[in-house]
C-alpha cells in the first residue's frame, strides 16, 4: 500500500523507534527519584528539552512536554482562559480551527466566555485586518493555527503576531502541529506566547507533544498534581516517547532541508498530473500553503467512494467525513471557504511525506484518472 496520510499521521523514523525501546529498557527511572536510575532519567529528560529547544529557538524552560497536539490546545486556551477571565471573558479564533482548538472554544462558550470565529477567504486564510477588527478590551486571547490540516493553507501568524505585541494583554496561541519540519515556525520573532506541537506530525512517536509556553507567562494547568512540567501538567513524564520526540527533531535538523524539497518536488509533480485531469478540482491554494497537503475535489462523487476506490488501487489517502460521526455533512473547513456542498462532500486529502516517491505519484495519477473516469462511481448519491 503506497501510504499518502501523512497528515494524519506519518509513520516513525526507524531511529526513533530504537531510541524509544532503549529508553524503555535502560531509563525506566522516575525523572522525579533521588537516586541513580531517577537522575539517570532526569538527565535524558534535560537533554531532550534541550534538543527541543534548539530545534524551536527557544529556552529549554518554554518547553513543556505533553500528550500531543490536543493536550497542548486544551491546555493553552482552558490555561488561559481560567486564569485571565477576570481581566476579560473574550477569545478570537478562526472558523477553519482543528477540533481540539474550534471544539475547545464551544466547550468555554459554556463556561460563560464569548468566542468570535472569523471567516476565512476562498483559499480558507484569515484576514489581519478581520483579527484587528475582532480584537477588543475584553480580549484575552487569539487563536490561529499555522497550517491547516484540511487545506494546507498557511495562515499569517507573522503579521498578526506583529500586530498583537501593542496588546501585551491579549495573549497569542498557534496552533502548530501541521506546520512544524513543513513550514518556517518563528516563536520569539512573530511574538507566540503559546504553540502547540505534536511528535507523530513529524516521524517522531504517537502521545506525545509540546506546549511552548513564553517564559513567564502563567497559566492554570489543566492537569494537576505532582507539578511536573512547571506545575503546568503534572504526571510522570512519558520519558521513552520524550526521547524518541527528541530523536525526531535531531533527525529532522539533519534530514530536514533534504525531505522538504523532496517533498515539494512530489507536489508540483503531483499538481501538474491533476491539472490535467478535468474531473478533479484542487482545492489547496497553490501559494501560501504547506508543501504536503493537497486537498481535492471530484464534483458529482462522494469522498469515501472515491478513497474505497483509492484503496482498492494501492493508495491511502483520507477524507474529513470518513472520521465523522455525521457521514453526511460536508467539512465545515471546506465550507467556510464558501465551497458548494456537492464540491466538499466529494474532497479527499493526499498528504505527502518524505518517504513517498515520484514513481508512486505517477502511479497515483493514473489511479485518480480511472477513479474520476468511472460512471458508477457517479450514482453513489452526494
Ligand atoms: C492542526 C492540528 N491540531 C491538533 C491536532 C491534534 O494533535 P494530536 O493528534 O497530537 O492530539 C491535529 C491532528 O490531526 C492537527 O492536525
Amino acid at each position: 500500500m503506497i501510504y499518502f496520510d501523512n497528515s494524519a499521521t506519518t509513520r516513525p523514523y526507524p531511529q526513533v523507534v530504537e531510541v524509544v525501546k532503549r529508553a524503555m529498557e535502560a531509563y525506566y527511572g522516575n525523572p522525579s527519584s533521588l537516586h541513580q536510575k531517577g537522575l539517570e532519567a532526569e538527565s535524558v529528560l534535560k537533554q531532550a528539552r534541550a534538543v527541543a529547544a534548539q530545534y524551536l529557538g527557544c529556552k529549554p524552560s518554554e518547553i513543556l512536554f505533553t500528550s500531543g497536539g490536543t493536550e497542548s490546545n486544551n491546555t493553552a486556551l482552558k490555561g488561559v482562559a481560567f486564569q485571565y477571565q477576570g481581566r476579560g471573558k473574550h477569545i478570537v479564533t478562526t472558523s477553519v480551527e482543528h477540533p481540539a482548538v474550534y471544539d475547545v472554544c464551544k466547550q468555554l462558550e459554556a463556561f460563560g466566555f464569548t468566542v468570535t470565529y472569523l471567516p476565512v477567504d476562498r483559499e480558507g486564510r484569515v484576514s489581519v485586518e478581520d483579527v484587528k477588527k475582532a480584537v477588543t478590551s475584553d480580549t484575552i486571547l487569539v487563536s490561529v493555527m499555522h497550517v491547516n490540516n484540511e487545506l494546507g493553507t498557511i495562515q499569517p501568524i507573522a503579521e498578526i503576531g506583529a500586530w498583537l505585541r501593542q496588546f501585551p494583554k491579549t495573549l497569542f496561541h498557534v496552533d502548530a502541529v501541521q506546520g512544524v519540519g513543513k513550514v518556517p515556525l518563528r516563536l520569539k520573532e512573530w511574538g507566540i506566547d503559546l504553540a502547540s506541537i505534536s511528535a507523530h506530525k513529524f516521524h517522531g512517536p504517537r502521545g506525545i507533544g509540546i506546549l511552548y509556553k513564553r517564559e513567564g507567562l502563567i497559566i492554570q494547568p489543566l492537569l494537576t498534581g505532582g507539578g511536573q512540567e512547571g506545575g503546568v501538567r503534572s504526571g510522570t513524564e512519558n520519558l521513552p516517547a520524550i526521547a524518541g520526540l527528541a530523536k525526531a527533531f535531531r533527525l529532522m535538523t539533519e534530514e530536514g532541508s533534504r525531505d522538504a524539497e523532496h517533498i515539494a518536488a512530489l507536489t508540483r509533480q503531483l499538481r501538474a498530473g491533476l491539472a490535467a485531469i478535468p474531473e478533479v478540482v484542487i482545492n489547496t491554494p497553490e501559494q501560501g500553503s504547506a508543501p504536503h497537503i493537497i486537498n481535492l475535489s471530484f464534483p458529482g462523487m462522494k469522498a469515501e467512494v472515491i478513497l474505497h476506490a483509492l484503496e482498492e488501487r494501492g493508495f491511502l489517502v483520507s477524507t474529513k467525513s470518513a472520521c465523522s460521526s455525521k457521514k453526511d455533512e460536508p467539512s465545515r473547513v471546506l465550507m467556510a471557504t464558501g465551497m458548494d456542498k456537492e464540491r466538499a462532500l466529494s474532497a479527499i486529502r493526499i498528504s505527502l511525506g518524505r518517504e513517498n516517491t515520484a514513481d508512486e505519484v505517477e502511479a497515483f495519477l493514473a489511479a485518480v484518472k480511472e477513479v474520476s473516469s468511472v460512471s458508477s462511481y457517479r450514482k453513489a448519491k452526494v
